[in-house]
């Protein structure tokens, strides 16, 4: 159980709010397994015809937190709470909408793969620094940024790990529209209402129809890209990144081979 995500049913839209602004939404296993839960209840019940997915006017998620990750992950990455997000969210049967303000970081960016639209409030700035945290991609970000994106651009978005704008992420195709931060929320929601009238079943024909053609692949790839995620997670590599993020100083991985 944790107050830190919100979900809320609004007509027959569900809407799940990462609130936990004093760590900038930093999502821990809990958060993990609500997020599971929430999208669970929306593929079982038939009331539900769209998921809505936020965070406030000034943040998405900063992501993983940093002081779960010092923990590691436990056991089979399938079965950990952020392992069963990304699988429901990668296999979700019915349309899943993102609206982003602030930072988008690590999974707070890979997650939007796997949403069918996104809006993107014009302070956006996603990020996903694996490599810099001496981790590796997640969310099968491995997979489909170099598919969608070409090679050459999801090498830089997943070894330099920099910031981009809402502006990159609507040249690079990752999002649908960006607008005021003060506008995103609203937006996606009508977006929602708009799906929440069309006819159920044809929605849910062609979501299967655009994701079940790579969904093995995809879960796949979270899987290969998991077991390495945990491994990396034990490295003195990622060790001194985590240090470095909490004395609030550069990582110097200068001495590692
Ligand atoms: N896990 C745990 N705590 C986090 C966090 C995270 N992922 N991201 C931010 N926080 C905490 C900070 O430690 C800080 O705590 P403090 O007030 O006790 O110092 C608080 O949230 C506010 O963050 P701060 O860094 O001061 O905010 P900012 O607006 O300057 O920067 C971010 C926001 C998101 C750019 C920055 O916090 C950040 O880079 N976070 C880490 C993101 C990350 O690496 N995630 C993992 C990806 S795999």
């Amino acid at each position: 159980m944790t107050n830190h995500i919100h979900v809320e049913r609004q007509d027959r839209i569900l809407r799940v709010r990462f609130n936990r602004p004093d760590r900038k939404n930093a999502l821990t296993h809990a958060m993990y397994t609500a997020l599971g839960d929430a999208l669970e209840l929306a593929s079982h019940d038939d009331d539900i015809r769209c998921v809505l997915f936020t965070g406030d006017r000034d943040c998405f998620t900063a992501g993983n937190d940093l002081a779960d990750f010092l923990k590691g992950l436990p056991g089979d990455f399938a079965d950990t709470p952020v392992g069963r997000f990304l699988v429901l969210l990668a296999t979700a049967t019915k349309p899943v909408v993102a609206a982003v303000n602030g930072p988008a970081v690590g999974i707070g960016t890979t997650m939007l793969l796997h949403c069918d639209m996104v809006y993107a409030g014009d302070n956006a700035r996603f990020q996903m620094p694996f490599a810099s945290l001496g981790l590796c991609p997640e969310g099968a970000s491995s997979l489909l940024l170099p598919s969608w994106l070409g090679r050459a651009r999801a090498s830089e978005l997943l070894m330099l790990g920099e910031a981009f704008s809402a502006d990159d992420a609507l040249r690079l195709g990752l999002i649908n529209r960006t607008c005021s931060p003060d506008e995103t929320e609203q937006l996606a929601l009508e977006t929602c209402q708009k799906l929440a009238e069309k006819a159920p079943s044809a929605i849910r024909a062609t979501k299967a129809l655009l994701t079940e053609p790579t969904q093995e692949q995809i879960k796949r790839t979270m899987m290969t890209e998991g077991a390495l995620f945990s491994e990396r997670l034990k490295t003195p590599e990622a060790a001194e990144a985590f240090r470095a993020f909490m004395e609030k100083r550069k990582p110097d991985f200068s001495s590692f081979r």
